[in-house]
């Protein structure tokens, strides 16, 4: 039993397939149905697949403008490049915090011809005051990015946020973002608190795991309720999951 009260799940989400770009499959979480509550998330998608025809295209030259866009891979590398004279090369484990801000054109580019490409992207909405912002880039390697085991068979990739006083890399005034990569081994459990008045989700991409109360399957989102902690715990076996939380 668990003595915590986690935040409830309110809502659970499962991706639909679509194409994006040039032609890139992808799974996608938010974006497809009204997640209002989910501000200020605005789409999360995910790319997995081994297969070259199914990434190769890439996301030519796009514009982007009033957001943020994050992306983290887990496999594969991708070569991106702006209108501004920017790029650079996103490896496995990286992450970038795009601020299109003002606007933006750029490219996302495959830079293999096969293997497994792998990895999200989220869209986090600019506060009205901020839409007009100057771009910028924050490309984070992976070495950069802590990992904290913060209890047994628990292993948590912080990218932002803070957990167990370690803090993530992304400064990101406008939402304080907490963006989590939770490992849990079988039947581990893991308590994360959260800022109250956060929005929230936790978006399930191996295995299965137990999130205030509810079950959620491998490529299930599930929108959290209001509270201050949430509690996840692996179940049948390993799962991994984002974590991720802002200021609406
Ligand atoms: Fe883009």
């Amino acid at each position: 039993m668990s003595a915590i009260t986690s935040r409830p799940i309110v809502k659970i989400v499962t991706g639909q397939p679509t194409s994006d770009g040039a032609g890139v499959r992808l799974n996608r979480v938010i974006g497809t149905a009204d997640l209002a509550e989910l501000d200020p998330f605005l789409m999360l998608d995910e790319f997995r697949s081994d297969q070259a025809g199914d990434y190769i295209a890439g996301f030519p030259d796009h514009p982007h403008r009033g957001f943020e866009t994050v992306t983290y891979m887990l496999a594969g590398c991708m070569r991106h490049g702006d209108n501004q004279g920017n790029s650079g090369l996103l490896r496995p484990g990286s992450v970038q915090w795009m601020t299109a801000g003002r606007g933006i054109v750029h490219s996302e580019m495959p830079e293999q011809e096969d293997g497994l490409m792998w990895g999200f992207q989220l869209w986090v909405n600019l506060p009205a005051r901020d839409k007009m912002t100057a771009p910028a880039y924050q490309d984070i390697d992976p070495e950069r990015i802590p990992e904290v085991a913060p209890g047994p068979g628990v292993v948590i990739r912080v990218i932002a946020g803070d957990v167990a006083g370690v803090a993530g890399p992304v400064a990101a005034p406008a939402t304080e973002p907490v963006y989590l990569d939770i490992a849990l081994g079988d039947g581990a459990g893991h308590v994360q608190s959260l800022p109250a008045g956060h929005a929230g989700f936790v978006y399930v991409f191996e295995g299965t795991a137990r999130v205030g109360g509810s079950v959620l399957q491998h490529g299930q989102l599930g929108v959290l309720g209001e509270g201050g902690a949430v509690e996840t715990v692996a179940q049948d076996g390993p799962a991994r999951l984002l974590l991720v939380a802002g200021r609406p």
